[in-house]
Protein backbone atom coordinates (compact mmCIF):
# COMPACT_ATOMS: atom_id res chain seq x y z
CA UNK A 1 0.00 0.00 0.00
CA UNK A 2 1.54 3.57 -1.08
CA UNK A 3 2.23 5.90 1.99
CA UNK A 4 1.68 9.99 1.73
CA UNK A 5 5.07 10.42 2.19
CA UNK A 6 8.19 8.30 3.12
CA UNK A 7 11.79 9.62 4.63
CA UNK A 8 14.85 8.24 5.19
CA UNK A 9 18.33 8.91 5.47
CA UNK A 10 21.76 6.55 4.77
CA UNK A 11 25.17 6.94 4.16
CA UNK A 12 27.50 4.97 1.55
CA UNK A 13 31.09 4.28 1.27
CA UNK A 14 33.42 4.51 -2.13
CA UNK A 15 35.41 1.48 -2.92
CA UNK A 16 38.72 0.53 -4.53
CA UNK A 17 39.25 -1.85 -7.05
CA UNK A 18 42.23 -4.42 -6.83
CA UNK A 19 41.32 -6.30 -9.94
CA UNK A 20 39.75 -3.35 -11.94
CA UNK A 21 36.43 -3.26 -13.71
CA UNK A 22 37.35 -1.77 -17.19
CA UNK A 23 35.26 -2.55 -20.38
CA UNK A 24 31.23 -3.29 -20.16
CA UNK A 25 28.27 -4.17 -22.88
CA UNK A 26 24.71 -4.32 -22.54
CA UNK A 27 23.35 -2.11 -19.79
CA UNK A 28 25.93 -1.80 -16.99
CA UNK A 29 26.83 -5.05 -17.25
CA UNK A 30 30.68 -5.76 -16.74
CA UNK A 31 33.66 -7.28 -19.78
CA UNK A 32 35.52 -9.08 -16.82
CA UNK A 33 34.55 -9.59 -13.05
CA UNK A 34 36.40 -7.34 -10.25
CA UNK A 35 36.73 -7.03 -6.71
CA UNK A 36 37.37 -4.35 -4.11
CA UNK A 37 38.02 -3.47 -0.97
CA UNK A 38 34.87 -0.79 0.42
CA UNK A 39 36.44 2.53 2.12
CA UNK A 40 35.50 3.84 4.91
CA UNK A 41 36.07 7.70 5.30
CA UNK A 42 35.22 8.67 1.80
CA UNK A 43 31.36 8.81 1.87
CA UNK A 44 28.23 10.03 0.77
CA UNK A 45 25.34 10.92 2.73
CA UNK A 46 22.01 11.13 1.11
CA UNK A 47 18.65 11.88 2.83
CA UNK A 48 15.52 11.53 0.56
CA UNK A 49 11.86 12.70 1.04
CA UNK A 50 9.18 10.84 -0.82
CA UNK A 51 5.48 12.46 -1.10
CA UNK A 52 3.05 10.47 -3.17
CA UNK A 53 2.22 12.63 -6.18
CA UNK A 54 3.14 12.91 -10.13
CA UNK A 55 6.68 11.32 -10.07
CA UNK A 56 9.92 13.61 -10.67
CA UNK A 57 12.68 15.04 -7.99
CA UNK A 58 14.71 17.87 -6.96
CA UNK A 59 18.57 17.62 -5.95
CA UNK A 60 20.44 19.89 -3.83
CA UNK A 61 24.12 19.04 -2.30
CA UNK A 62 24.18 20.21 1.47
CA UNK A 63 20.94 22.26 1.05
CA UNK A 64 22.16 23.88 -2.69
CA UNK A 65 20.05 23.25 -5.20
CA UNK A 66 22.35 21.54 -7.66
CA UNK A 67 20.61 21.39 -11.65
CA UNK A 68 24.09 20.03 -12.85
CA UNK A 69 23.13 16.97 -11.26
CA UNK A 70 19.70 16.43 -12.21
CA UNK A 71 20.53 14.29 -15.56
CA UNK A 72 22.38 11.31 -14.16
CA UNK A 73 19.51 11.41 -11.60
CA UNK A 74 17.08 11.26 -13.93
CA UNK A 75 18.69 8.55 -16.34
CA UNK A 76 18.84 6.52 -12.74
CA UNK A 77 15.11 6.26 -11.99
CA UNK A 78 14.00 5.95 -15.76
CA UNK A 79 16.28 2.82 -15.58
CA UNK A 80 15.04 1.35 -12.03
CA UNK A 81 11.75 2.23 -12.58
CA UNK A 82 10.64 -0.88 -14.50
CA UNK A 83 12.01 -2.61 -11.61
CA UNK A 84 10.44 -0.01 -8.58
CA UNK A 85 6.98 0.43 -10.35
CA UNK A 86 6.33 2.54 -7.72
CA UNK A 87 8.58 4.62 -7.77
CA UNK A 88 6.39 7.07 -10.42
CA UNK A 89 3.45 7.54 -7.90
CA UNK A 90 6.48 9.33 -5.91
CA UNK A 91 7.80 12.95 -6.23
CA UNK A 92 11.57 12.65 -4.64
CA UNK A 93 13.49 16.10 -2.64
CA UNK A 94 17.15 14.38 -2.38
CA UNK A 95 19.86 15.85 -0.44
CA UNK A 96 23.69 14.80 -0.56
CA UNK A 97 27.06 15.59 0.11
CA UNK A 98 30.40 13.71 0.58
CA UNK A 99 32.86 13.81 3.36
CA UNK A 100 35.20 13.95 0.78
CA UNK A 101 36.31 17.30 -0.46
CA UNK A 102 34.10 17.90 -3.90
CA UNK A 103 36.93 18.50 -6.06
CA UNK A 104 39.29 16.09 -4.93
CA UNK A 105 39.69 13.69 -8.14
CA UNK A 106 37.90 11.01 -5.81
CA UNK A 107 34.79 9.90 -7.96
CA UNK A 108 31.34 10.35 -5.80
CA UNK A 109 29.73 8.24 -8.26
CA UNK A 110 29.87 4.87 -6.36
CA UNK A 111 29.02 6.00 -3.61
CA UNK A 112 26.78 8.28 -4.19
CA UNK A 113 24.78 5.77 -5.88
CA UNK A 114 24.78 3.62 -3.65
CA UNK A 115 23.66 5.97 -0.84
CA UNK A 116 20.83 7.14 -3.34
CA UNK A 117 19.81 3.43 -3.80
CA UNK A 118 20.44 2.37 -0.02
CA UNK A 119 17.28 4.95 0.09
CA UNK A 120 15.54 3.52 -2.83
CA UNK A 121 15.69 0.29 -1.04
CA UNK A 122 14.45 1.00 2.14
CA UNK A 123 11.10 2.98 0.97
CA UNK A 124 10.71 -0.19 -1.21
CA UNK A 125 11.18 -2.72 2.19
CA UNK A 126 8.84 0.33 4.15
CA UNK A 127 6.00 -0.17 1.27
CA UNK A 128 5.82 -3.95 0.81
CA UNK A 129 7.05 -4.84 5.05
CA UNK A 130 9.55 -6.90 3.62
CA UNK A 131 13.49 -7.07 4.55
CA UNK A 132 16.24 -4.77 3.54
CA UNK A 133 17.40 -6.95 -0.15
CA UNK A 134 21.11 -5.86 -0.34
CA UNK A 135 21.41 -7.93 -3.70
CA UNK A 136 18.35 -5.69 -5.17
CA UNK A 137 20.38 -2.95 -3.45
CA UNK A 138 23.96 -3.17 -5.53
CA UNK A 139 21.18 -4.21 -8.68
CA UNK A 140 20.06 -0.70 -8.54
CA UNK A 141 23.22 1.39 -7.87
CA UNK A 142 25.02 -0.67 -10.65
CA UNK A 143 22.37 0.98 -12.98
CA UNK A 144 23.48 4.64 -11.41
CA UNK A 145 26.95 3.68 -12.52
CA UNK A 146 28.72 0.32 -12.12
CA UNK A 147 31.82 0.38 -9.65
CA UNK A 148 28.73 1.81 -7.02
CA UNK A 149 27.57 -2.08 -6.74
CA UNK A 150 30.51 -2.71 -4.86
CA UNK A 151 29.60 -0.41 -2.44
CA UNK A 152 26.96 -1.74 -0.53
CA UNK A 153 27.55 -4.48 1.81
CA UNK A 154 31.06 -6.08 2.35
CA UNK A 155 34.73 -5.63 3.49
CA UNK A 156 35.50 -6.92 0.38
CA UNK A 157 32.81 -7.11 -2.85
CA UNK A 158 33.05 -9.00 -6.21
CA UNK A 159 30.96 -8.15 -9.16
CA UNK A 160 31.15 -10.11 -12.08
CA UNK A 161 30.67 -13.86 -13.42
CA UNK A 162 33.83 -15.44 -12.44
CA UNK A 163 34.75 -19.08 -13.49
CA UNK A 164 35.56 -19.79 -9.90
CA UNK A 165 33.05 -17.90 -7.70
CA UNK A 166 29.92 -19.31 -7.12
CA UNK A 167 27.35 -17.27 -6.86
CA UNK A 168 29.08 -14.55 -8.43
CA UNK A 169 27.37 -12.01 -11.21
CA UNK A 170 27.19 -9.61 -13.71
CA UNK A 171 24.06 -8.38 -12.03
CA UNK A 172 25.18 -7.06 -8.34
CA UNK A 173 28.52 -7.30 -6.65
CA UNK A 174 28.32 -9.99 -3.78
CA UNK A 175 30.03 -9.78 -0.46
CA UNK A 176 33.23 -11.67 -0.14
CA UNK A 177 34.60 -10.47 3.42
CA UNK A 178 34.83 -13.59 4.35
CA UNK A 179 37.66 -14.54 1.64
CA UNK A 180 39.77 -11.94 4.13
CA UNK A 181 42.69 -13.32 6.12
CA UNK A 182 43.22 -11.22 9.58
CA UNK A 183 45.70 -9.22 7.91
CA UNK A 184 43.74 -7.78 5.33
CA UNK A 185 40.97 -6.87 7.96
CA UNK A 186 42.29 -3.65 9.02
CA UNK A 187 43.85 -2.71 5.68
CA UNK A 188 44.70 1.43 5.29
CA UNK A 189 43.94 2.78 2.40
CA UNK A 190 46.14 6.17 2.31
CA UNK A 191 44.70 8.09 -1.10
CA UNK A 192 48.02 10.82 -2.27
CA UNK A 193 45.90 13.48 -4.04
CA UNK A 194 47.88 14.53 -7.17
CA UNK A 195 45.87 15.78 -9.43
CA UNK A 196 42.61 17.34 -8.51
CA UNK A 197 40.95 18.50 -11.46
CA UNK A 198 38.60 17.19 -14.37
CA UNK A 199 39.84 14.19 -15.91
CA UNK A 200 40.65 14.58 -19.75
CA UNK A 201 39.01 11.18 -20.68
CA UNK A 202 35.47 10.23 -18.53
CA UNK A 203 35.46 6.12 -17.07
CA UNK A 204 32.10 6.40 -19.61
CA UNK A 205 34.48 6.67 -22.65
CA UNK A 206 37.12 5.01 -21.06
CA UNK A 207 34.55 1.55 -20.92
CA UNK A 208 33.66 2.62 -24.57
CA UNK A 209 36.97 2.10 -25.82
CA UNK A 210 37.44 -1.19 -24.62
CA UNK A 211 34.57 -2.38 -27.33
CA UNK A 212 37.27 -2.89 -30.44
CA UNK A 213 40.88 -2.43 -28.08
CA UNK A 214 43.26 -4.51 -30.03
CA UNK A 215 44.13 -6.00 -26.22
CA UNK A 216 40.36 -6.67 -25.22
CA UNK A 217 39.86 -10.41 -25.26
CA UNK A 218 43.19 -11.22 -23.80
CA UNK A 219 42.82 -8.35 -20.83
CA UNK A 220 39.04 -9.98 -19.94
CA UNK A 221 40.74 -13.17 -19.50
CA UNK A 222 43.61 -12.18 -17.82
CA UNK A 223 41.22 -10.43 -15.14
CA UNK A 224 39.62 -13.93 -14.66
CA UNK A 225 43.09 -15.51 -13.84
CA UNK A 226 44.18 -12.16 -11.64
CA UNK A 227 40.71 -12.88 -9.67
CA UNK A 228 41.69 -16.13 -9.22
CA UNK A 229 45.04 -16.09 -7.73
CA UNK A 230 43.96 -12.82 -6.05
CA UNK A 231 41.27 -14.60 -3.97
CA UNK A 232 43.72 -17.36 -2.91
CA UNK A 233 46.23 -14.46 -1.77
CA UNK A 234 43.14 -12.52 0.51
CA UNK A 235 42.20 -15.86 2.15
CA UNK A 236 45.87 -16.98 3.07
CA UNK A 237 47.05 -13.66 3.62
CA UNK A 238 49.77 -13.78 1.37
CA UNK A 239 50.83 -10.37 1.37
CA UNK A 240 53.71 -10.90 -1.96
CA UNK A 241 51.18 -11.58 -3.99
CA UNK A 242 48.50 -9.55 -2.92
CA UNK A 243 51.02 -6.90 -4.00
CA UNK A 244 51.98 -8.25 -7.36
CA UNK A 245 48.67 -8.55 -8.66
CA UNK A 246 47.10 -5.46 -7.28
CA UNK A 247 50.14 -3.23 -8.67
CA UNK A 248 49.83 -5.03 -12.12
CA UNK A 249 45.93 -4.78 -12.40
CA UNK A 250 46.58 -1.18 -11.81
CA UNK A 251 48.92 -0.53 -14.60
CA UNK A 252 47.55 -2.92 -17.07
CA UNK A 253 44.27 -0.19 -16.58
CA UNK A 254 46.60 2.08 -17.35
CA UNK A 255 48.08 0.39 -20.39
CA UNK A 256 44.83 0.02 -21.95
CA UNK A 257 43.93 3.55 -21.57
CA UNK A 258 47.28 4.01 -23.36
CA UNK A 259 46.32 1.83 -25.79
CA UNK A 260 43.02 2.78 -26.92
CA UNK A 261 42.32 4.83 -30.15
CA UNK A 262 42.26 7.54 -29.49
CA UNK A 263 44.67 6.55 -26.86
CA UNK A 264 45.10 8.86 -23.57
CA UNK A 265 47.06 8.89 -20.40
CA UNK A 266 45.28 10.03 -16.78
CA UNK A 267 48.57 9.83 -14.84
CA UNK A 268 50.67 12.52 -14.46
CA UNK A 269 54.42 12.99 -13.50
CA UNK A 270 53.83 12.92 -9.80
CA UNK A 271 51.78 9.65 -10.06
CA UNK A 272 54.75 7.95 -11.29
CA UNK A 273 57.39 9.68 -8.47
CA UNK A 274 55.18 8.04 -5.77
CA UNK A 275 55.37 5.19 -7.84
CA UNK A 276 59.20 5.01 -7.22
CA UNK A 277 59.09 6.05 -3.47
CA UNK A 278 56.79 3.46 -3.02
CA UNK A 279 59.08 0.86 -4.06
CA UNK A 280 62.28 2.43 -3.16
CA UNK A 281 60.73 2.70 0.49
CA UNK A 282 59.30 -1.27 0.29
CA UNK A 283 62.68 -2.46 -1.00
CA UNK A 284 64.66 -0.74 1.57
CA UNK A 285 62.34 -1.59 4.14
CA UNK A 286 60.69 -4.70 3.67
CA UNK A 287 57.12 -3.37 4.70
CA UNK A 288 54.55 -4.89 2.35
CA UNK A 289 53.07 -1.20 1.37
CA UNK A 290 51.66 -1.22 -2.70
CA UNK A 291 50.00 1.15 -4.37
CA UNK A 292 46.51 0.95 -6.98
CA UNK A 293 45.37 3.64 -9.26
CA UNK A 294 41.76 4.31 -10.12
CA UNK A 295 40.63 6.32 -13.27
CA UNK A 296 42.60 9.19 -12.87
CA UNK A 297 46.37 10.65 -11.66
CA UNK A 298 45.79 9.73 -7.57
CA UNK A 299 47.57 6.72 -6.00
CA UNK A 300 46.06 5.08 -3.24
CA UNK A 301 48.45 2.96 -0.77
CA UNK A 302 47.50 0.44 0.46
CA UNK A 303 49.04 -1.52 3.79
CA UNK A 304 48.32 -3.24 7.19
CA UNK A 305 47.66 -0.69 10.03
CA UNK A 306 50.50 -2.34 11.94
CA UNK A 307 53.17 -0.16 9.55
CA UNK A 308 50.78 2.79 9.54
CA UNK A 309 53.62 4.85 11.38
CA UNK A 310 56.38 3.62 9.19
CA UNK A 311 53.92 4.61 6.08
CA UNK A 312 53.41 8.21 7.69
CA UNK A 313 56.97 8.83 7.74
CA UNK A 314 57.65 8.60 3.96
CA UNK A 315 54.39 10.44 2.82
CA UNK A 316 55.56 13.17 5.47
CA UNK A 317 58.90 12.85 4.49
CA UNK A 318 59.07 11.92 0.59
CA UNK A 319 55.74 12.22 -0.96
CA UNK A 320 52.99 15.03 0.07
CA UNK A 321 55.33 16.99 -2.21
CA UNK A 322 54.10 15.01 -4.81
CA UNK A 323 50.86 16.21 -3.92
CA UNK A 324 48.57 18.70 -4.68
CA UNK A 325 48.45 21.66 -1.60
CA UNK A 326 50.33 18.40 -0.06
CA UNK A 327 46.88 16.88 0.26
CA UNK A 328 46.28 13.22 1.47
CA UNK A 329 43.09 11.24 2.83
CA UNK A 330 43.61 8.17 5.07
CA UNK A 331 41.25 5.77 4.58
CA UNK A 332 40.83 2.53 5.85
CA UNK A 333 38.45 -1.02 4.73
CA UNK A 334 34.77 -0.59 5.77
CA UNK A 335 31.83 -2.55 6.26
CA UNK A 336 29.22 -0.71 3.89
CA UNK A 337 26.51 1.43 3.45
CA UNK A 338 24.63 2.26 7.21
CA UNK A 339 21.28 3.84 7.68
CA UNK A 340 21.88 6.74 9.37
O1 LIG B 1 31.95 2.74 -12.28
P1 LIG B 1 32.66 3.49 -13.36
O2 LIG B 1 31.95 3.41 -14.66
O3 LIG B 1 32.99 4.90 -12.93
O4 LIG B 1 34.06 2.76 -13.65
C1 LIG B 1 35.08 2.68 -12.69
C2 LIG B 1 36.27 2.05 -13.27
C3 LIG B 1 37.50 2.00 -12.38
O5 LIG B 1 37.37 2.80 -11.23
C4 LIG B 1 38.69 2.52 -13.17
C5 LIG B 1 37.83 0.56 -11.98
C6 LIG B 1 36.93 -0.05 -10.96
O6 LIG B 1 36.78 -1.29 -11.03
O7 LIG B 1 36.43 0.63 -10.06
Amino acid sequence: ELKESLTTKWQAPSNIALVKYWGKHGVQLPANPSISFTLDACRTITSVKASKGTHGFSISYDGVEKPEFAPKIKAYFERISSYCPWITSYHFEIDTHNTFPHSSGIASSASSMAALSACVMDFESELTGTSLDYHKMSFLSRLGSGSACRSLKGAAVLWGEHVDTDGSSNLYGIDKSDLLHPVFQDFQDTILLVDKGEKVVSSTVGHDLMNDHAYASARFEQAQSNLTILKKALKDGDLDTFIKITESEALTLHAMMMTSHPYFILMKPNTLSIIEEIWAFRKETQIPVCFTLDAGANVHMLYPSEHKTAVDGLINNKLTKYCQNSHYICDQIGTGAKKC
